[in-house]
């Protein structure tokens, strides 16, 4: 599978881009050499952890393949609620690099645009850093509850529920604008309820004092027997001082958008209706668009999996790697090939 679970990230570009019309071959030839590339760069920094992961948009989806579409994979639909709007915007192909240094990102983006160069357009580019102590620019520490290790693989690869696709993932992305000036004049105390943690030192509200339309009890769901719906985050700051434009890039792995999708029903629209997210009031969001992530071995040979042999093709549990990546990151690659 394409490396997913990831420890936070030091520095990230996030890369989506249009397809033009007729380059649907060409653009299958680089999705195969994607994990090539990636191990072109990593290779010249093995200790630094870059990865790569390549989403597919379901327009691209059905140009691209004749196969079924995973069963999650739609059209990201904007949400409206009574004050704030998720927006729904064009996105093809999503790329998410990630390293502890932003060279190695800027390198691979670099290599993979200029052989995308004559067949896609880049419509959203974002270069994100880590502030701090894991801090958005909000100057909260974003990513703690994120699930680790084995709940961190089962909130995200599918399994069973679509067997041909068992082991790909679905990513959502926004692009979050944040009026500063406006969060920043809020006594630190106000700030804190509109999160549901305090800010210093990162500490979760107890539910008797957290808001119902804090960012934290909104997006904390659970499932119709009690468990909880998790996703997992890898967020990441960004900004130009000139313009004055400060955000946060978001971005959520899921097995099933539909988490995904609850969590920003919650925050856009409320938790009852109405009781919306209170971060919105100071958080615009810019872009929105749904990808599904598909095996390193789907990219490279675009088949779905036997339903019979699905247990073991590509699963969490049984990878020839340590670490979740069948080929797309860097530390796994002593073989020279780094694929599955
Ligand atoms: C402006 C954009 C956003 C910012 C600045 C932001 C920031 C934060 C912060 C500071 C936390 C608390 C620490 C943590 O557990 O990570 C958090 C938690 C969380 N956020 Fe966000 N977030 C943003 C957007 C989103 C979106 C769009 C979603 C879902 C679609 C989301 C889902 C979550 C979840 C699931 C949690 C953990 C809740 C828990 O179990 O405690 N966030 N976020």
């Amino acid at each position: 599978m394409q490396q997913v679970v990831e420890p936070p990230a030091k520095a990230a570009v996030f890369l989506v881009l249009t397809v033009n019309a007729g380059s649907e071959s060409d653009v299958l030839e680089v999705l195969a050499d994607a994990p090539g590339l990636t191990r072109s760069v990593s290779f010249r920094a093995p200790h630094d952890g870059l990865s790569a992961v390549v989403g597919i948009g379901a327009h691209l989806w059905d140009r691209l393949y004749d196969l079924p579409r995973p069963v999650g994979l739609h059209p990201f639909e904007e949400i409206v609620g009574a004050k704030h709007r998720a927006v729904s915007t064009p996105g093809d192909l999503l790329i998410h690099l990630r390293a502890r240094r932003a060279d190695l990102c800027f390198e691979l983006a670099r290599h993979l645009v200029a052989r995308l160069a004559d067949h896609a357009t880049v419509v959203d580019e974002v270069h994100g850093f880590t502030y701090f102590d894991e801090r958005d620019l909000l100057g909260f520490v974003d990513g703690t509850e994120n699930p680790e290790g084995a709940d961190a693989e089962a909130a995200v690869y599918i399994g069973d529920e679509d067997p041909a696709y068992v082991g790909g993932s679905y990513v959502l992305v926004q692009k979050y604008l944040h009026d500063l000036d406006a969060w920043n004049a809020l006594p630190v105390e106000e700030q804190e309820r509109a999160i549901g943690r305090s800010k210093l030192d990162d500490i979760e509200m107890a539910d008797d004092i957290k808001p119902a339309n804090s960012h934290v009890a909104l997006n904390t769901i659970e499932d119709a027997d009690g468990n909880d719906r998790q996703i997992v985050r890898d967020n990441m700051p960004f900004g130009a001082v000139g313009a004055q434009e400060f955000g946060t890039y978001f971005i959520g792995y899921a097995a099933d958008p539909d988490v995904i999708e609850e969590m920003l029903r919650n925050m856009f629209i409320g938790k009852p209706p109405g009781t919306y997210d209170r971060i919105l009031d100071f958080s615009t969001a810019k872009t929105g668009a749904l990808f599904f992530v598909p095996t390193a071995d789907f990219l490279e040979d675009p088949a779905p999996a036997e339903p019979a042999d699905a247990a073991d093709r590509d699963t969490p549990a049984d990878r020839t790697t340590t670490d979740g990546s069948l080929g797309i990151g860097s530390l796994q690659h002593t073989n020279g090939k780094g694929t599955t």
